[in-house]
């Protein structure tokens, strides 16, 4: 371990983000209304050109008129390599409410792109004497993106949280597939005639949770398409907990509830992780480092697995 403490990650829930288009004002209180953890409004892919100046309008209103509760508010904002970037900023942080929490900015390629977005909501923020600095979150959806995953999570203190957008990063990556997410009819290893299928997302998965943990940023498990699927977004989810993520986009309100079942620890899983660190206050107390617990070694490293598992759970209760 490097004697420089690992800096922790934003301490609010992240379960589920779930997104709609900012160009269909008449679904953002039934968003408002979901149990979703984090609303995304979007004004990129999910709005087209000639709505963009109507959405951002409409995106504007709802920071003020909607009632959000206590969820984290954020609004996906066009990318770098479109005209229309600067003016959502713009108009979102001079016109917007103090309600916004985070700015989210697709297709990241390096820190420098972070940084334009800061230097330009800095001097916004300025202007205005907005009181509360607006976040960001962003998306790793491309070949550059992964690449230079560890610089853009370093790149600003705004970086709340950093999702893989699995639909341009499979265009980004000239990867053979349509879907977005989930298992690909082709990833499969072959023995004794049996196809064994294998998860295509895992690497750039495990590349963002150890950016983000490296510098106190929530890694997210973006979208997955295919909405009718439960049990596939369930399978995804369940890979994206286990490699370290904690929440996943929802692109239909059904998903929401799967996401959050899956990233919420459960009462066995919080009553498991008591009794190991239970089992490992008395190995303590009895002057050891390690225990049996269940026929199985916990040891220090334990405690801090464990802790992990109630603190979630402890968040969770207190959202
Ligand atoms: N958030 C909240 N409510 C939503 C919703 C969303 N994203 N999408 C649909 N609903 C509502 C509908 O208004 C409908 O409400 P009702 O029962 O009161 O009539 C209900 O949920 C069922 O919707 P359904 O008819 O199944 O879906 P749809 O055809 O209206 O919309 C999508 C389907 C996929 C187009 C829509 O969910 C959507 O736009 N998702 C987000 C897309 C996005 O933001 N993409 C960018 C990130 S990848
Ligand atoms: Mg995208």
């Amino acid at each position: 371990m490097s004697f420089r403490p690992q800096p922790p990650a934003p301490s609010r829930p992240n379960r589920c983000q779930l997104f709609g288009p900012g160009s269909r004002p008449e679904i953002f209180a039934k968003m408002a209304a979901s149990a979703a953890d984090v609303i995304n409004i979007d004004l990129e892919d999910s709005v087209a050109p000639d709505d963009k100046a109507k959405a951002r309008n409409s995106v504007i209103a709802a920071t003020h008129d909607v009632d959000w509760g206590r969820k984290t508010l954020s609004v996906r904002i066009n990318g770098l390599d479109t005209p229309w970037w600067y003016r959502d900023v713009v108009e979102l942080v001079e016109n917007g409410s103090d309600r916004l929490d985070l700015i989210m900015i697709p297709k990241v390629g390096c820190a420098a792109d972070l940084y334009a977005v800061d230097a330009l909501v800095t001097a916004v923020e300025r202007a205005v004497g907005r009181a509360r600095p607006i976040g960001f979150e962003c998306i790793i959806e491309s070949a550059a993106g992964i690449a230079h995953v560890e610089e853009i999570a370093a790149a600003t203190p705004r970086l709340q949280a950093m999702s893989l957008g699995a639909a341009d990063f499979a265009a980004s990556m000239g990867m053979a597939t349509t879907g977005i997410g989930g298992t690909q009819e082709n990833y499969y290893m072959l023995r004794e005639g049996q196809k064994f299928w294998a998860d295509p997302w895992h690497w750039a998965q495990a590349a963002i949770v150890a950016a983000c943990r490296t510098h106190g940023v929530l890694p997210v498990d973006g979208p997955f398409g295919d909405f009718s699927d439960d049990e596939g977004f369930r399978a995804q989810a369940l890979r994206s907990a286990t490699l370290g993520m904690v929440g996943k986009w929802a692109i239909h309100p059904r998903q929401v509830a799967l996401a959050n079942a899956v990233f919420t620890p459960s009462d066995a899983a919080v009553a498991e992780a008591r009794e190991i660190l239970a089992a490992m206050e008395a190995a303590k107390a009895a002057g050891q480092g390690a225990a049996v617990y269940k026929g199985r070694l916990v040891d220090i490293a334990s405690i801090r697995q464990a802790e992990g598992i109630v603190r979630q759970a402890e968040l969770i209760a207190a959202g």
